[in-house]
């Protein structure tokens, strides 16, 4: 069976993309990693794709003129390769209406909180502020409205005594890394389902 071409966006570490990478070589796995592209350059996920000989692209906004011709140029690397579907994974930037609505459905991202609370920056650290008892993290479809569009899958973890935004964030990410690959396993078998009827 095809299996779903797909693009990691990242912007740094890139350990979420990393999980996607390995849950990947998997031949069964409905998608494949054909692309990780960032806009970062030095960004150290892109070392992690290309020692898993995966295609790399950097594209930094700099260079252009506005946010719709950097969106442009992301959106014709992605074309280029024949990519499917959209995996953000750390990727630190806003993405248009225009790009949003271009890749609608095909466009999603992970979100280190329990949407839709502690949208935006600095989740943690606002869940320890709001003193609650368990957080976690999301994979959603990606709409303009930041952190706004529908949830697919989500994980939760406790908050326990003594919790630093560190140690609450090492325990989400943990969370992250089993629940990406689970979340753009069912996107992908889906698109998949979808192309074959
Ligand atoms: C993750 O916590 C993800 O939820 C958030 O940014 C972080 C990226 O980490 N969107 P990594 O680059 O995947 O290691």
């Amino acid at each position: 069976m095809s299996r779903i071409r797909v693009a990691v966006l990242i912007s740094g570490r890139g350990s979420n993309m990393a999980t996607l990478i390995r849950a990947a070589t998997d031949p069964a796995y409905p998608a494949e990693i054909v692309l990780v592209l960032s806009n970062v350059a030095e960004a150290p996920g892109l070392g992690i794709a290309r020692a898993a000989d995966i295609e790399t692209a950097t594209i930094t906004p700099r260079g252009f003129s506005s946010r719709e011709d950097f969106e442009r140029t992301v959106d014709a690397e992605l074309r280029r390769h024949d990519v499917e579907l959209v995996c953000l994974a750390g990727f630190m930037r806003l993405l248009s209406p225009w790009f949003c609505e271009r890749w609608a459905g095909r466009l999603i991202n992970i979100h280190p909180s329990l949407l839709p609370e502690f949208r935006g920056l600095d989740t943690h650290a606002r869940a320890l502020a709001a003193g609650v008892g368990r957080h976690g993290c999301s994979v959603h479809f990606v709409v303009p409205e930041v952190d706004a569009g529908e949830v697919i899958l989500q994980a939760a973890v406790p908050v326990v005594d003594g919790d630093t935004p560190e140690t609450l964030a090492a325990r989400v990410l943990d969370a992250e890394h089993d629940l990406y690959p689970k979340a753009l396993s069912i996107v992908a078998s889906d698109l998949r389902t979808r192309a074959e009827a």
